[in-house]
């Protein structure tokens, strides 16, 4: 396929309503959790994007019927009988596959998942994943680029899963869904309070799971014998809908956002409302509106309910043109700053010291070419792009497609100037 990229002409406050989609990251484990049941499960409110197809390419691969149904963003799966080996071609694509891991094992036992590798954001091990499931009573070795977890039975036990970063995200799934199939009760402590890990246990005890605590640091699971199929519908992405909360702020816009959760959006509304941005609840919908953004920030990025890395990259974009001195401190990925050089190409005034950036807001961004990284890093660059004067080219936007459906149309619906165009350009 073509690459393709996004061409912005910025400078144009937006305005109007944008309806948020479902959430990516609490998506991609529930549809590996359907592996847990031979049964029927329906999964609602699905996202159209790259990541999601890759999740039920993997699926098919293991066996699972898979039945996408595109309008009404419905995925229906069937894991009669799955196998257990996850192959790097599809792993590759995406880390999020790492979460095959603890379902695969509770179901059959066996299983080997590739390694998922490394990743431009920085490097993202799996030894607390690993450290969880030996708690669980499997032997888990890695070989051959696999990772080999197998055990007679899986057996309830307490499991710490806080590292020196924090809780794992994906991590905590793992041994949630390998825990829901273990004999007798696990306590997962220091668990990760992420609306995604809350979203999946929802899902995991409409299969007949006996999960308590969820969206706490401790979880409580008691152990059942077979899980049945569910109807569920996924939770609105907090970050995409975080995403365009910042769009307003940064355009001087007046966006109503639809359908997103308020209250999985305390610290973005509390920092943007500290830049100067106006942030109203009404009836479940969110309104931002710009006005002039007059303070610098002092941001740190910290697990839930904390300020998610996964938006730092956007904030970015709004500091740099925030007059005063911002300072960014990123505690969950370190070196998650590759935006910032393409940021400067447009004319941002950054610099960066170990895991703190340190961005002096300027007057105004110009419009240039720069190049995507990775997923949140384009929406900063996309962001900065609407707010710059002239025209901006992003290039590999796959990365976006990874996670922001149909970014470019709801853009477009809002006022921007927004194309997406095959870059002829091979080396871009
Ligand atoms: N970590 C370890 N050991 C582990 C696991 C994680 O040291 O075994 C470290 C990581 O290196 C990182 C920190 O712990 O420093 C947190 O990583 P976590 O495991 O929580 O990340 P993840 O579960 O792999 C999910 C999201 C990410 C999001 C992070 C943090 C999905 C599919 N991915 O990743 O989302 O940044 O949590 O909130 O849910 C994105 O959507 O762009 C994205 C990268």
């Amino acid at each position: 396929m073509p690459l393709e990229k996004l061409v912005i002409t910025g400078g144009v406050p937006l305005k109007g309503v944008v309806r948020i989609s479902g959430s990516k990251n609490a998506c991609l484990p529930i549809l590996a959790a359907t592996l847990l049941t031979p049964e029927l499960c329906v999964i609602r409110n699905v996202p159209d994007l790259a990541d999601v197809r890759t999740m039920c390419a993997l699926l098919k691969w293991l066996g699972v019927q898979v039945r996408h149904d595109r309008p009404g963003c419905v995925i229906e799966t069937r894991a009669e009988k799955p196998v257990g080996v996850a192959p790097y071609d599809l792993v590759r694509k995406m880390r999020a596959s790492v979460c095959l891991l603890g379902p695969l094992l509770a179901r059959l036992h066996n299983c080997k998942v590739s390694m998922p590798g490394g990743c431009v954001i920085g490097n993202r091990p799996i030894d607390q994943h690993i450290k969880g499931l030996t708690r669980l009573g499997a032997n888990v070795e890695v070989e051959s680029g696999y990772v080999h977890a197998h055990c007679d039975e899986l057996v309830g036990t307490d499991v710490f899963m806080g590292g020196r970063f924090g809780s794992t995200v994906l991590g905590t799934a793992n041994v949630l869904m390998a825990a829901v199939l273990a004999k007798g009760t696990t306590i997962i402590e220091s668990a990760a309070c992420e609306p995604e890990i809350e979203d999946l246990a929802v899902f995991l005890n409409k299969m007949g799971a006996k999960i308590r605590g969820a969206g706490s640091p401790t979880l409580e699971i008691e152990g059942v014998k077979e899980l049945h199929g569910a109807d569920h519908v996924v939770i609105a992405d907090r970050i995409e809908a975080g995403t365009f909360m910042v769009a307003a702020a940064l355009t001087g816009g007046n966006i109503e956002i639809q359908g997103a959760c308020a209250a999985h959006l305390g610290a973005v509304r509390d920092k943007l409302e500290e830049a100067g941005a106006t942030v109203q609840r009404n009836n479940g919908t969110i309104r931002v509106t710009g006005g002039s953004l007059h303070k610098p920030l002092e941001l740190t990025t910290m697990p839930y309910p904390g300020f998610p890395t996964d938006m730092q990259a956007q904030m970015c974009a709004l500091m740099s043109i925030t007059p005063g001195i911002s300072v960014v401190t990123e505690k969950i990925y370190p070196n998650r700053f590759m935006h910032l050089s393409e940021m400067a190409r447009l004319g941002a005034d950054v610099a960066l010291e170990s895991n703190t950036a340190i961005i002096k807001g300027v007057n105004h961004l110009s419009g240039a070419p720069v190049m995507a990284s990775d997923l949140r890093a384009s929406a900063g660059l996309v962001l900065a792009g609407l707010a710059a004067e002239g025209e901006t080219d992003i290039k590999r936007i796959y990365h976006l497609d990874r996670g922001y459906e149909h970014i470019d149309t709801k853009l477009r619906e809002l006022g921007a100037s927004v194309e997406r165009l095959e870059d002829d350009d091979n080396n871009g």
